[in-house]
């Protein structure tokens, strides 16, 4: 009986926890429009009004909203169009152009783009256009019925929106705020970037023709609503099917947050940046650890994936060199330090390497020029040294001016944990004599 019972608890269990698993991927990993969205309700409000006044009213209008990366900007316009498509008499009216600055490179491509979202080829056919002007009017007249009240009007989102102003005489902006200034069809344009100073990547005609209407999405949250997010998005909601588990897993994750070691954690990301994209990695990280056997999340799963989000990539690769090339490395940093950073070329790097070798000519196992000069050349390929940008680039490969792009303690750190590193290597790398 107790056999059986444990047999069905497991497999109930099993179940409960690739549900949960697949709860949390979901809300770390996809960009769903049903997830919750943090700290932006004035902007949403701001945005929705704008965008029903053009739905609705067939105002044009035309934004900008601003934010650094990962701060929400692509999730605060799904949301904000998803609960706009929920009106019915916009849904059936309105079209959606999206275009993004990474895919859209110039403004061929762009209106190619827009022609095809609106599904206006058949129409445009073999058509020859004088301008991209005329070509944009076209589209736009062709969508019209009847009135101004009637015609159909357009969204244009635009991600990225500052590369569109690398377009050349930024004409695709430039039509485009046009339009949304003028009495024509009714369109709204939503810019979408990261650059703060994107007033002044326009071109003047652009910018006077732009509404300056701009949203701002800063991550202003302060470390309590960030604890708060991550309590959160780490709870199971009330539908899960397991009720007696929702209870146990909140539990463990309320006491988990009031632990000081994962706090400091948290507070430690929150001050590197507080983006809520580079938060979920980590929240995915920690509960990516969970299995039947290990349920809960626990605060050594946190520390451990606080540990993997601020690794070094740079210590990594210095994991993997040769014994030489770390040899060469830490003749650079001697050069470093006795030169105060000038830059260095092979030759110096060569006779550095060679003082320490002959100094320890009973360990330290000699190499000839030529294999040291590839090993140096595989640094260069690993990109921990670069060259000094200027005319030296003619000069002969051994006198060629490097830079060190690691600094003392990177290399110190990373000779800490280099697998079987002798004796010799690592106390050249402390002596200050060299
Ligand atoms: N305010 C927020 N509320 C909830 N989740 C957020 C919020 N801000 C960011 N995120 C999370 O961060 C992820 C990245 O957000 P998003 O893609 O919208 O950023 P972005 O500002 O568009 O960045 P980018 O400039 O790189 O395009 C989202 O999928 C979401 O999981
Ligand atoms: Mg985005």
């Amino acid at each position: 009986m107790s056999k059986r019972k444990l047999k069905e608890d497991s497999f109930t269990n099993g179940e409960c926890i690739s549900k949960v698993q697949r709860i949390l991927r979901e809300r770390f990993c996809h960009q769903s429009q049903n997830g919750k969205l943090f700290g932006t309700e004035l902007q949403y409000k701001q945005l929705l009004e704008l965008l029903k006044r053009t739905a609705i009213n067939g105002e044009s209008n035309s934004v900008l909203i601003i934010g650094p990366r990962g701060s929400g900007k692509t999730l605060l316009t799904c949301h904000v169009l998803k609960k706009l498509m929920e009106v019915k008499e916009v849904r059936e009216n309105i079209l959606q152009v999206h275009l993004n600055g990474l895919l859209q490179t110039n403004d061929k491509i762009a209106l190619k783009e827009i022609t095809r979202q609106l599904n206006l080829e058949n129409v445009v056919g073999d058509k020859v256009f004088g301008s991209f002007a005329e070509n944009l009017t076209f589209l736009l007249e062709a969508l019209k019925r009847g009135d101004r009240a009637h015609s159909c009007p357009v969204l244009f989102i635009l991600d990225e929106f500052d590369l569109f102003v690398h377009h050349k005489n930024q004409t695709l902006l430039y039509n485009l705020f046009d339009v949304s200034q003028s009495a024509q069809t009714p369109i709204a344009v939503v810019g979408l970037t990261c650059r703060l100073d994107i007033l002044e990547l326009m071109e003047k005609r652009v910018k006077s023709r732009f509404s300056h209407r701009q949203i701002y999405l800063m991550n202003s949250f302060d470390f309590k609503k960030y604890l708060n997010i991550c309590k959160e998005q780490l709870s199971l909601p009330a539908v899960f099917p397991e009720k007696s588990f929702i209870q146990k897993w909140n539990k463990n994750v309320q006491s988990l947050l009031e632990d000081q070691k994962v706090q400091d954690v948290l507070q430690n990301q929150f001050h590197y940046s507080k983006d809520l994209r580079s938060l979920f990695m980590l929240l995915m990280l920690a509960s990516s650890s969970i299995t039947v056997s290990h349920p809960y999340i626990n605060a050594s799963d946190l520390l451990e994936a606080g540990k993997h989000c601020r690794m070094d990539s740079k210590a990594n690769i210095v994991h993997g060199l040769s014994v030489l090339e770390l040899c060469l490395i830490i003749a650079m940093k001697h050069l470093n330090d006795t030169y105060g950073g000038e830059p260095f070329n092979f030759q110096m790097v060569y006779n550095e390497y060679q003082r320490f070798v002959q100094r320890k000519a009973h360990t330290v196992y000699s190499f000839e020029k030529p294999v040291v000069m590839k090993a140096y050349e595989h640094l260069l390929h690993l990109e921990l040294i670069k060259p000094v940008e200027g005319p030296s680039m003619c000069t002969q490969r051994e006198y060629l001016l490097m830079n060190l792009l690691l600094d003392n303690n990177q290399i110190m750190d990373a000779l800490q944990v280099y697998p079987n590193c002798p004796t010799d290597v690592k106390q050249w790398a402390t002596s200050s004599v060299n």
